[in-house]
This record gives C-alpha cells, structure tokens and sequence, in this order.
C-alpha cells in the first residue's frame, strides 16, 4: 500500500518538534517531506508555510505541519494560499474537529506554547481523524472559494 505524504516545515522555533515528528511518522508508516529549517539559525516563517502549502495543494503531500514558535504566523501564511485550510491547534479536540468539519490539511503548532507530548497527540488525532462531508462540503468550498 502506498504510504500517506506529509510536508513538513518550521522556523527555529519550531524545527527540533519538525525533525522528531520525521522521526515519529517515518516509523509509523507515512513518507515524510521536509522543507526544512533544521537549525536554530533564525529563519522566516512565510518561507517554510509557502514549500509545504505548494506540496499540500498540488496534491504531491496529502497534509502539511508547520510549526513555529506560537503557530500562529505559519497559520497566518498558509492560510494565504489557494486550496489550503490551516488550522492551529493547542488541544486534541480541536484537532479533531477541525478534520471532521473544515478538512483542514495543514496543521500549525506553537512549540512555545505547547510540549511535544501534546503536539504528538495533537497531530495524531489530526492524522486519523477523516472530513465527515455531509453539509460541511459546502462550506468547505465556500472557505476555497475565499482565494
Ligand atoms: C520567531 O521568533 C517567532 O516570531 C515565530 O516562530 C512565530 O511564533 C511567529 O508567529
């Protein structure tokens, strides 16, 4: 069976919880691409959103993971980009929901907000959670009908 594609990318907030979650994944069945950064050099963070957002909506990636030092710039970036629902996360359940009614694909992360044991159950809920459809569809389309 072919194995499920993840973009990842971070600044240097975030890339130590980037180059764990490669490990994690790549031990548990998913192909991962990094984007990078993968130092502590300081980087930007709309850089990064940009390679995983073109990964996620060309359909080479299924999901994306971006993470910096709150979340919220890597949100705000990849938001900006066609056919990309981002949500930032900082709990399970809205990890959850955001997969059952937006079909979000690209998770953002604060690793200066959250610990890594949380952003780990955070992105696993994400990974098995699926769109439940129905009429968030519509509303879904209205999100890409936005850019
Ligand atoms: C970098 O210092 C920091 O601004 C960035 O990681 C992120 O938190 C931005 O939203």
């Amino acid at each position: 069976m072919e194995k499920i594609k993840i973009a990842l990318g971070a600044d240097h907030a975030g890339y130590v919880y980037k180059a764990k979650f490669i490990e994690y994944l790549s031990q548990n069945g998913y192909e991962c691409v990094n984007v990078g950064t993968d130092t502590a050099d300081s980087v930007d963070y709309p850089v990064y959103a940009e390679k995983v957002c073109a990964l996620v909506s060309s359909g080479e990636c299924k999901f994306g993971v971006l993470i910096c030092g709150t979340g919220i710039g890597m949100s705000m970036a990849a938001n900006k980009h066609h056919g990309i629902r981002a949500a930032l996360c900082g709990d399970v359940e809205s990890s959850r929901l955001t997969r059952l009614h937006n079909d979000a694909n690209v998770l953002c992360l604060g690793a200066r907000i959250i610990s890594y044991d949380d952003a780990l159950e955070i992105l696993n809920t994400f990974l098995s959670t699926s769109f439940m459809g129905e009429h968030h569809v519509r509303r879904v389309k209205m999100l890409d009908d936005l850019i």
